[in-house]
C-alpha cells in the first residue's frame, strides 16, 4: 500500500519543500519510490503557486538534491488523502490541529511534529531560514537529513 506523506511548514517555499526532497531522495535511494506518495504544503497562502525559494533551492542542490515543487496552502481534504501529516514547528503543528475541528469525518492522517523522528538532533522546532543568513539553509537540510531517515525508518 501506498503511504501518502505531506511536509507541512509555513509559506512552503522553505522548509516543507526542502522535507520533501530530502525524502524523496532518501526514498530513491532506497528503490522505495512505489511505496510513498510525498508533498507538501503551508499553513499561509501568500506564496501559492511559486516555486522553492532559490537558497533552498541552491543548498539542496548541492546536496544532489532537488526540489520540484509549487507551493500550495493546506487543504482539509488533505487530512482525509494523508496517511501522515508532518509539521516543521510550534505555529504549524497548531494551526494544523486547530484545523481537525472543521472536518466532518474522522481524519486519516497522523499529524505529528517531523522532529519527533530525529535521532541525532534534540530540537522541537526545523528554524524559519527565511529571514536569515545561507548558513541557516544548510541547518535545515541537516536537521531535516536527520528527520526523515528518521521517519523513514519508522514507518516503512
Ligand atoms: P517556510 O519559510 O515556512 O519554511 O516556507 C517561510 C517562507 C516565507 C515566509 C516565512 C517563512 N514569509 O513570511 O513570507
Amino acid at each position: 500500500m501506498v503511504q501518502r506523506v505531506l511536509f507541512v511548514c509555513l509559506g512552503n517555499i522553505c522548509r516543507s519543500p526542502a522535507a520533501e526532497g530530502v525524502f524523496l531522495k532518501l526514498i530513491q535511494s532506497k528503490g522505495l519510490e512505489d511505496k510513498y506518495f510525498v508533498d507538501s504544503a503551508g499553513t499561509g497562502g501568500w506564496h501559492v503557486g511559486r516555486q522553492p525559494d532559490p537558497r533552498i533551492v541552491d543548498a539542496s542542490s548541492r546536496r544532489g538534491i532537488s526540489l520540484s515543487s509549487r507551493a500550495r496552502q493546506i487543504q482539509l481534504r488533505d487530512f482525509y488523502e494523508f496517511d501522515w501529516i508532518l509539521t516543521m514547528d510550534n505555529d504549524n503543528l497548531e494551526i494544523v490541529n486547530s484545523m481537525i475541528c472543521k472536518l466532518d469525518k474522522p481524519q486519516k492522517a497522523i499529524v505529528r511534529p517531523v522532529l519527533s523522528y530525529a535521532r541525532k538532533y534534540n530540537l522541537s522546532e526545523v528554524p524559519d531560514p527565511y529571514y536569515g543568513s545561507d548558513s541557516g539553509f544548510e541547518y535545515v537540510l541537516d536537521i531535516l537529513q536527520d528527520a526523515c531517515q528518521g521517519l523513514l525508518e519508522e514507518i516503512n
